[in-house]
């Protein structure tokens, strides 16, 4: 009798034991944080680490797809008529960006490397070969006229050359010509005279198989937070284009790796040399990819609005005080002056005015809007699109009968979609990963469950206990009865 009740009150000691480890696990959050702590000193660039590996040589598909804008109404335009556009794409190449020439320094906490880029054009993805033929805003020479304008011997030259060799405001050009560029004749004129004139234009010339200059990256050794965070790039620890420092920072990494354990309210910093400017992304929803958990990141739209909206913004306004409104970016000053505009495609979040400007816009945030969808444990990404249109301002400029009537417009040319999916063997990787931490930490889960066992039968063998002198009792009255 002794025995079996000592049996049973350990029984419900334990099951409080249980109970009050378990929840207290619960709270401190200790099992979690144990998993996190294994991932952050695990993703460090150091030479050997799986996460190294991934980052030297991207083991996921990416894709570069771009979509033209083809003109179908040049001689309305030069009167001063709206411009419509049909989109033609995609034209998709293969990616590849491995990370070169790295060296480690100052005791492994950085290091430096070129990322290489290298296009392989996919007809099979594409909508046609490299040869289509698109009509659009030739760039060349509406660089040199706004060069040019002020001086009216030069303008003269120019145009009385522009006319000479029929070329205007629109050009009909190959996809691959524009993409990787060509021989422009007024360009090659100009080079007769100033050898510093590249007689080449194309919006990606000279991108193919080079890298954008050195970087010098955080290998996260220090501080899981630092992990692929850009220090420097060209040796410069800031950028120079912008009119305030806050601008001109570079901020984050380059947008293809994050650090590992990214919380729901956090900001994701990226540097994006294409937009020649560091942004970021903030969270948007929970995702899931081939069973494997995911946070989107999504830029807000804060991050391109005007003045009104977000006074940071002043910054980025070229030269200084002269803002072009929201959701449009003046990188002409890092793209050798030419009178480049960048935006979302189709003008996604930007003003309407410029959505109506051009007839064939059509703004989708589906389609058109950059998406990183991030393993939050780990920092990988599971999947990502980047997009981003390059436009051209367009204006009337006197000297040049070339430009006819023209009305002062942003013209869309071109929007890319480089695009990633995490490869099938990585998300097993990633599979395996959770399994481990959905184990550890559901163990004080396990504990509570096991305590809320024991505590049942703790009370039923104290029902048991009890029973024979409770029915002992009231049986007495039937009995007597
Ligand atoms: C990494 O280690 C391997 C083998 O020890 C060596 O060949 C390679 O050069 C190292 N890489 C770097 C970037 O130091
Ligand atoms: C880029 O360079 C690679 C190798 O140099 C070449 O095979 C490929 O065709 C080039 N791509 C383009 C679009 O020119
Ligand atoms: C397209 O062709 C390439 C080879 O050029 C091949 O590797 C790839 O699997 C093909 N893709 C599709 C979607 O057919
Ligand atoms: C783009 O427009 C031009 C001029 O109308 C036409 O010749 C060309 O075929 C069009 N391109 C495509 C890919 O349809
Ligand atoms: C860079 O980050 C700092 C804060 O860390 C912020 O104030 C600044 O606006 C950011 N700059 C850009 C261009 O994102
Ligand atoms: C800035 O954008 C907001 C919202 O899109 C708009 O209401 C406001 O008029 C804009 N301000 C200026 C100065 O364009
Ligand atoms: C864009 O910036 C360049 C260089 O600062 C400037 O010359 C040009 O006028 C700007 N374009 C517009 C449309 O503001």
């Amino acid at each position: 009798m002794l025995l079996k009740s000592c049996c049973i009150y350990s029984t419900g000691v334990c099951s409080m034991l249980f109970l009050i480890a378990g929840i207290a696990l619960v709270l401190s959050n200790v099992f979690p944080r144990f998993v996190q702590s294994m991932v952050e000193k695990d993703v460090v660039l150091e030479n050997g680490t799986e996460a190294f590996k991934a980052w030297e040589n991207p083991p996921a598909p990416i894709y570069m797809q771009f979509y033209f804008f083809n003109l179908t109404n040049p001689m309305e335009v030069l009167d001063g008529d709206r411009p419509a556009v049909v989109e033609i794409g995609p034209y998709t190449y293969r990616e590849y960006r491995p990370m070169e020439q790295i060296n480690f320094l100052d005791n492994d906490t950085k290091l430096t490397s070129v990322n290489t880029k290298t296009y392989i054009f996919q007809l099979n993805m594409s909508r046609g070969p490299e040869s289509d033929l698109i009509r659009t805003v030739n760039i060349p020479a509406l660089t040199v006229m706004e060069k040019v304008k002020d001086s009216f011997i030069e303008a003269n030259l120019v145009s009385s050359y522009m006319k000479s060799t029929g070329e205007g405001l629109f050009t009909t050009r190959t996809v691959g010509e524009l993409l990787w560029g060509y021989e422009d004749p007024l360009l090659k004129a100009l080079h007769t005279f100033k050898p510093e004139v590249d007689n080449v234009f194309g919006l990606f010339y000279k991108s193919n198989a080079s890298n954008d200059g050195e970087y010098v990256f955080f290998t996260g050794r220090q501080n899981y937070k630092d992990f692929s965070r850009v220090d420097t790039w060209n040796g410069e620890s800031s950028l120079n284009w912008w009119t305030s420092d806050e601008c001109n920072m570079i901020n984050g990494t380059n947008g293809a790796f994050f650090h590992p354990v990214i919380t729901k309210n956090e900001a994701l910093y990226m540097f994006s040399p294409e937009l020649c400017r560091s942004l970021y992304a903030l969270y948007e929803e929970d995702v899931t990819m081939k069973g494997v958990h995911g946070y989107r990141f999504v830029p807000p739209s804060e991050v391109f609005a005007n003045l009104t909206v977000n006074p940071a913004n002043a910054g980025f306004c070229v030269p200084a005080g002269n803002c072009l409104g929201s959701g449009l970016l003046n990188v002409s000053v890092c793209k050798q002056g030419a009178p480049i505009i960048m935006s979302s495609p189709h003008f996604y979040q930007a003003d309407e005015k410029f959505v109506n400007d051009v007839f064939g816009m059509v703004p989708k945030k589906e389609y058109h809007e950059t998406t990183i969808d991030i393993n939050p444990l780990t920092g990988i990404l599971l999947q990502a699109a980047n997009r981003l249109q390059i436009n051209v301002y367009v204006e009337q400029i006197p000297r040049f009968s070339q430009t006819g009537n023209v009305r002062t417009l942003v013209f869309p040319v071109v929007y890319l979609n480089e695009s990633v999916v995490l490869d099938d063997t990585s998300v097993e990787k990633l599979q395996a990963i959770a399994g481990v931490q959905n184990v550890v930490v559901n163990i004080p889960f396990m504990l509570i469950g096991l305590g809320i066992v024991l505590g049942g039968i703790f009370m039923f063998l104290m029902c048991r206990l009890s029973v024979p002198e409770s029915t002992a009792a009231e049986r007495q009255p039937l009995l007597s009865s």
